[in-house]
Order: structure tokens, then C-alpha cells, then sequence
């Protein structure tokens, strides 16, 4: 009689990303130290620009790369608070605090605060960052409202902490396999990335639970107002048209060729599939009626399906 393996239940799935982070703390003001190279630190094929038909100097490319990276890190910053202040009031109402999700829930905080510490050390080192011009008074108020409802929505909170996590683990996966990326940047991106693969994980058992348990109001926040959500975050925060006038470039006008442009496209689309499909496993009645925001971000047809 052949023996089956034992069932995973997600209390045990969860404990073991507890037991490997407990195991595995990596405090990167030892551990990753160092500072940029001069000049360009992102290879020409990773620009923003790559995809656009402009001829820039090296001092335009060197500029983009470092301007790109300190917003990229700008916006992490920003991304994890926001899932510090929403994990925060989670466990302050969790119903059983012996659970050990909020075991990993409290692990996950701990490597969120150290990995913002050190992109707060890497912004300040690639100074002086460009202002990003959606951070101006009316940016601030509906930045704070968006950050308050996300912040305050279990399960949007979780499927935009899942788009915060797989968009720039997609990223940083691309400049660590380049060898021309700044030496770096590689290993604060190759060190983020060991850690999120858990927090992707996580994620991954906790939002089926959160759905089956969540009303119609945060379904439908999820459903329609996610990708709306996830494009603000990537359009206004991880990329800003700053990152072009630091360059001598026509801000706006390049920020949207580079928004319209197939590579940008296909980068947000593959990095945010993944986040579907965790949707779509928690939800299946979904599959067949795959919001339009949802098909149009991942450019996939009403089954989830890509072309
Ligand atoms: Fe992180
Ligand atoms: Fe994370």
C-alpha cells in the first residue's frame, strides 16, 4: 500500500516559513554593506527609456538608472509602511493570538522594518533623488486616503501587498541576472528577494482564508478597485516622470511613452499573473468573470487565461 504524504494544513505551512525566518535573520546594516558605483548602475536594457526610440547620452542613461532605483526605493519605503500600519491593526483584532500565522505575521514585520531600513541607507546614498511631482499637496491627501483604505481592508491590504511584492521582485530578479547591474544593488535585491519569496508565500495561504471570510464590500474592493490601485502605485510611485526631468527629458510626455510602451506592458502583466491566480484560487466563481481592470493589468482574457 503505497503511504501518502502527510497533509500540509496551512497551520503547518505557516510555522515553517516561521521556523526559516526565525532561523535565517539577516540584518543588513552587517550583512549588506557597501555603496553605488559611479555612474550607470542599471543596465541600458532595464532603463525605463529601453523600449522608447530616443538617443541618450551616458550621462542620460547614468542619471535614468540612478534615478530609477532611488524611486523604486522611494516607493518600497512607502509600500511597506503601509503594510506595517495594516499587519499592525490585524493583529491588534486577531481573534486567537496563539495562531501561528500571527507568529509569521510578527516575522514578517521584522524583515519588512530591516529591509526599509536599508533602502531609507540607499536613498540617502543615491542623493540627490529627483522630486517626484505626484508628492505635491493633492498627491499627499489622496495618497494618505489610499494608504488609510488599504491599510484598513484585510483582504485589499493583501492583494496590494501581493502586487507590492511580485512587481518589484520581477524587477530585481531582471538586474540581478544582468551582469552589467551595479554589484550593489544586486546583492541588496538579491537579498530582499530570499526574504519576499516568503512573504509571496504567506500571502499565498493567508488570502483564500481572508476571502472566505471577508463581505461583499472588500470582495468588490479587490474585484474592481485593485488594479486601479496597483497602476497608481507602479504610474505614481515606482516610476514618476521626476526620473526623466532629472535627465533633460520632457517629464510627462516620456513618463507616458514609457507607461504605453509594450515592454512596460509585458513587465506589469507577467509580474502581476501571479497575483491573479492567488486570487482566482481563492475565489474560482471568478474564473469566467475575471473583472475587466483585472484582464486588461494582466492581459488575460475573462478565464484568467493569457494570449
Ligand atoms: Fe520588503
Ligand atoms: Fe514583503
Amino acid at each position: 500500500m503505497a503511504i501518502s504524504a502527510p497533509e500540509r494544513t496551512p497551520e503547518k505551512r505557516v510555522a515553517r516559513l516561521s521556523s526559516v525566518s526565525a532561523k535565517r535573520v539577516i540584518e543588513p546594516d552587517e550583512e549588506i554593506l557597501g555603496d553605488f558605483g559611479p555612474g550607470q548602475i542599471i543596465p541600458d536594457e532595464l532603463l525605463l527609456t529601453a523600449g522608447l526610440d530616443l538617443k541618450l547620452t551616458a550621462e542620460q542613461r547614468a542619471i535614468i538608472s540612478r534615478q530609477q532605483a532611488a524611486a523604486m526605493l522611494d516607493g518600497g519605503i512607502r509600500l511597506e509602511a503601509v503594510l506595517l500600519g495594516g499587519f499592525g491593526l490585524m493583529l491588534a483584532s486577531w481573534p486567537d493570538l496563539t495562531d501561528p500565522r500571527l507568529v509569521y505575521l510578527l516575522h514578517e514585520v521584522g524583515e519588512e522594518t530591516r529591509h526599509s531600513r536599508l533602502f531609507v541607507r540607499m536613498l540617502t546614498q543615491l542623493q540627490p533623488a529627483a522630486p517626484n511631482p505626484f508628492h505635491d499637496r493633492i498627491g499627499r491627501f489622496v495618497a494618505k486616503r489610499i494608504y488609510r483604505l488599504t491599510a484598513t481592508h484585510k483582504l485589499l491590504l493583501c492583494t496590494m501587498v501581493l502586487a507590492g511584492e511580485e512587481i518589484p521582485d520581477l524587477i530585481q530578479r531582471r538586474a540581478i541576472e544582468h551582469p552589467d547591474t551595479d554589484d550593489y544593488l544586486r546583492r541588496a535585491n538579491t537579498y530582499h528577494r530570499e526574504e519576499e519569496a516568503r512573504h509571496i508565500a504567506f500571502a499565498g495561504i493567508l488570502m483564500p482564508e481572508l476571502w472566505s471570510q471577508s463581505g461583499w464590500r472588500d470582495k468588490w474592493l479587490v474585484k474592481r478597485v485593485a488594479p486601479s490601485l496597483v497602476n497608481l502605485m507602479v504610474n505614481t510611485q515606482l516610476m514618476h516622470p521626476g526620473i526623466y526631468a532629472a535627465a533633460g527629458l520632457p517629464a510627462l510626455r516620456t513618463h507616458r511613452a514609457v507607461l504605453r510602451s509594450a515592454a512596460h506592458r509585458q513587465l506589469i502583466a507577467e509580474a502581476m499573473r501571479p497575483v491573479l491566480k492567488t486570487v482566482l484560487a481563492s475565489a474560482p466563481q471568478m474564473r469566467g468573470r475575471v473583472p475587466r481592470g483585472w484582464r486588461r493589468i494582466c492581459q488575460v482574457d475573462r478565464h484568467g487565461r493569457s494570449a
